[in-house]
């Protein structure tokens, strides 16, 4: 297929290097900068640029990879005199109609994208949404050339998926982040003494439920050792608060 890329950074960078290796035809790359264009486009080998109004006519799809923020403005630009582009979006919490155009949809890949980072696509659940029939078994078909698991998600369905993410991986790695801090700032450990116990943890859901996994003071109500360490956060009351919080809701 022939695709326009609108977007150059971490999902855009890793659905570009995937769509590539899948044998479609990138037409161009478009990004606010040409710092961010020129690279991804020097990557996928194709023509890039800054402008909107300059986007090539002639792709079969344009798959938008902007901030959320932008989302919108981006898609009205792309859509002016051009109403007979298809569309797709790449946000999970964004509904499909902040598209303008009739020819829209959505395909959200689940999984934690960084630029430097290449992921193993064909792994990564796709959830698709298309608001013609064709065009959703298009980009149906697309999809399942980059991914082995591809669903269909309508947009309020993809809004708890995203928030369920944000749990799962957002507030996790902020932990981790937390846990980098407290130990380099009281005795200096490195973080690396945490990866087996992160690794197990991730682990264990394959084969436990997250309910039935969970262990620690707060899920046995350890209170004599939960307020040794709500005492070790005294200078931190926001930490504080995020420690007792969490502690009750693993005991309810
Ligand atoms: N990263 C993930 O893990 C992930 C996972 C699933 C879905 N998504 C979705 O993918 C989309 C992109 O996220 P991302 O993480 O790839 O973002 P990102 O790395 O921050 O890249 C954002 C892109 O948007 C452009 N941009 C920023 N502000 C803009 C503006 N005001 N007008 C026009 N373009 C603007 C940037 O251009 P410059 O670089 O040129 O400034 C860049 O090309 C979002 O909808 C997000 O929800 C991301």
């Amino acid at each position: 297929m022939k695709i326009a890329l609108i977007g150059a950074g971490n999902l855009a960078t890793n659905i570009g290097m995937a769509l590539a290796e899948a044998g479609h035809e990138l037409l161009q790359v478009y990004s606010r900068t040409e710092q961010s264009a020129e690279r991804l486009a020097a990557m996928l080998h194709c023509p890039w640029t800054t402008e909107l109004e300059q986007v090539t006519d002639g792709a079969d799809v344009y798959i938008i990879a902007v901030k959320d923020g932008a989302l919108a403005d981006v898609a009205r630009s792309l859509a002016a005199g051009h109403e007979e582009r298809f569309l797709v979006h790449t946000a999970g919490s964004m509904p499909m109609e902040t598209l303008p155009t009739k020819r829209r949809g959505v395909l959200y890949p689940m999984q934690t994208f960084s630029k430097e980072r290449k992921v193993l696509f064909r792994e990564i659940p796709c959830f698709v949404e298309a608001a013609d029939k064709a065009d959703g078994a298009m980009l149906r078909g697309l999809a399942e050339t980059l991914s082995e698991r591809v669903y269909e998600a309508n947009s309020e369905a993809r809004k708890y998926l995203h928030l369920s993410a944000v749990f799962c991986c957002n507030f996790a790695n902020h932990c981790y982040a937390i846990s980098e801090r407290l130990l380099k700032e009281h005795g200096g450990l490195p973080f690396e003494v945490m990866l087996p116990l992160i690794d197990e943890t991730a682990r264990k859901v394959h084969e436990l439920s997250p309910r039935k996994a969970q262990t620690g003071p707060a899920v046995r109500w350890d209170t004599n050792v939960m307020e040794k360490h709500i005492q070790l956060l005294k200078g931190e009351p926001q930490l504080q608060e995020i420690y007792k919080l969490l502690s009750e809701s693993i005991r309810e």
